[in-house]
């Protein structure tokens, strides 16, 4: 018998076929180990009440068993499967591994009816499955849009479905700052509104007249971080410093070089009024919005941004030149790693690790940083990647979720390689994971973030979940089949797979695409 196509996604690093089936009971019990109790009840909810799978306390009367074991050498998050004709067994050696088994457990009993469609029964088998990387990032903008707590709660349901644990929270840019600080309430009294927002493509000058805004108080920050947690996610905050910042200095003039006045941005692209670097006040500012972020998000990492950082305003400031001369800088330019190594020293006193743009890369930057590359000379990461360091990669070619399915077809994200084929294979384990950006300019909506995010996501989940171990984009596409009803059920308006994937004729607008408006959503429905 050919090996039946499993419906998972992302899709377990081995798999064998054992012989015999087992028959799925409407409802079944489950026995486990006391440590797991919380894992037990999320894979409950999961569930339709109907067929809730109940906690048993007699061996005989459970389907499921879940024991933990003592393994010293697997990986985080690693976990062993298997289905006989009487039972499904899943061994892990922490609660992140169950965690993620249950996943799979989940996937099998849930979407096995649209695979196996005569019978209710799983075939037997045995898994053995670990992540390739350990960071396996999603990345939400919500500066141009505002989306809010229950589209962010659905989107870390999907990625715990899909085994991913990084959400990355941009929030804050030029056009708005989205997280209530309590010592600088201006941040969102008005950082966090604008009068009216860009309208059509990249380089219009148009307006629509309609105002916007949005944050998060700190109470419901620390909601959504206890819901990630509790679903092994790392939240990764970033405040985008010292450019993409028209939103701060709009509440706090006095920090940008020419003493405004500034305006949280209607505009998209980059803006030439950044954080001016030779304030004195600037770093002390920045340490006492960033302590609170430290408060609120637990996580190893925070994000400082660092993307596109025009210099001209530097050039021209006599604080910004100033320092440059006091630091014997060749260029005021180089500012920008008197910043990001200020701020590594800060959060390294604080037991955390900073993350920036790979906008960042200098010979001086602090090995500490671990860098996020999009674009830009791949030699530069590579020797920070030779030198010991560490990296993060989202290359916009296929990664970026708000570029249409023209440009980033699902085949291509799906067959796109992250890892630069120049890197040597014994420095692979310094490249953390990868990580699928969604910029929001264009995804003013849930349809448009559904559209643009789905099926995509699924895509690069099961690239960060096996790396280059993973299977052809036609095995993907089959089993992605099972998953559409799943995605149906919870009212993810994903883009038809017709649409993800353009014919050639379509994807020769590809480029263009990068600088257009994009409207696309499903009618139907
Ligand atoms: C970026 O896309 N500016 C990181
Ligand atoms: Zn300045």
């Amino acid at each position: 018998m050919p090996d039946p196509l499993y419906p998972l996604i992302p899709y377990p690093q081995s798999i064998q076929l054992q012989p015999g089936s087992l028959r799925i009971p409407a409802q079944f019990g489950i026995f486990y180990h006391p440590i797991f109790l919380n894992e037990v009840r999320l894979f409950q909810e999961k569930f339709p009440e109907s067929q809730t799978p109940q906690i048993v306390y007699l061996k005989e009367e459970a389907f499921l068993f879940l024991h933990q074991i003592e393994s010293t050498d697997s990986k985080p998050g690693s976990y062993e499967l298997e289905i006989n004709p009487q039972q499904i067994t899943l061994h892990a050696r922490d609660k992140n591994g169950i965690f993620l088994g249950l996943q799979t457990v989940f996937q099998l009993i849930s979407f096995v009816s649209h695979q196996f469609s005569i019978t209710t029964n799983l075939p037997c088998l045995k898994i053995n499955d670990s992540p390739k990387y350990q960071w396996r990032g999603f990345m939400l903008d919500e500066a141009r849009h505002f989306q809010g707590a229950q589209t962010v709660y659905d989107l870390l349901d999907w990625m715990a479905s899909l085994k991913m644990n990084v959400f990355h929270w941009h929030l804050s840019d030029d056009q708005g700052w989205r997280i209530e600080i309590q010592r600088y309430p201006q941040l969102v009294e008005i950082g966090s509104k604008r009068s009216c927002s860009q309208k059509g493509g990249l380089l219009s000058k148009r307006v629509d007249p309609v105002p916007h805004q949005g944050h998060y108080t700190q109470d419901e920050i620390r909601a959504i971080v206890a819901y990630a947690t509790e679903r092994f996610i790392t939240i990764v905050p970033e405040i985008d410093i010292p450019g993409h910042s028209s939103a701060m200095l709009a509440a706090f003039p006095e920090f940008g070089c020419t003493g405004g006045p500034y305006n949280v941005q209607p505009y998209w692209g980059i803006h030439k009024d950044i954080l001016c670097a030779g304030n004195p006040g600037t770093l002390p500012f920045l340490e006492n919005i960033f302590s609170e972020i430290l408060d609120l998000f637990p996580g190893q990492y925070i994000h400082t941004g660092g993307d596109e950082v025009p210099k001209i305003r530097w050039q021209k400031c006599p604080k910004c030149l100033a320092l440059a001369s006091e630091l014997e800088y060749p260029k005021v330019s180089k500012l920008q790693t008197y910043l990001a190594n200020h701020l590594n020293s800060f959060f390294q006193k604080n037991g955390r690790t900073m993350l920036g743009w790979n906008e960042v890369l200098a010979d001086d930057l602090s090995p500490e940083v671990v860098v996020h590359y999009w674009m830009g000379n791949k030699k530069t990461l590579i020797s920070h990647v030779e030198r010991g360091r560490k990296a993060i990669l989202s290359n916009y070619k296929a990664y970026y979720l708000d570029h249409s399915y023209t440009h980033s077809s699902l085949s291509r994200v799906y067959q796109f390689q992250p890892v630069f084929p120049q890197l040597q294979n014994d420095l692979h384990d310094q490249i953390l994971g990868i990580e699928t950006p969604l910029w929001t300019e264009y995804v003013p909506s849930r349809s448009r973030l559904d559209w643009q995010t789905f099926p995509r996501l699924l895509a690069v989940a099961e690239s960060a979940w096996l790396g280059t171990k993973k299977e052809n984009y036609p095995h993907f596409k089959k089993r992605l089949k099972d998953f559409l009803p799943e995605m149906d059920k919870s009212r993810i308006l994903y883009a038809p797979l017709s649409a993800a994937n353009p014919n050639f004729l379509q994807r020769l607008k590809g480029p263009i695409s990068l600088l257009q408006e994009h409207t696309r959503v499903r009618s139907e429905q």
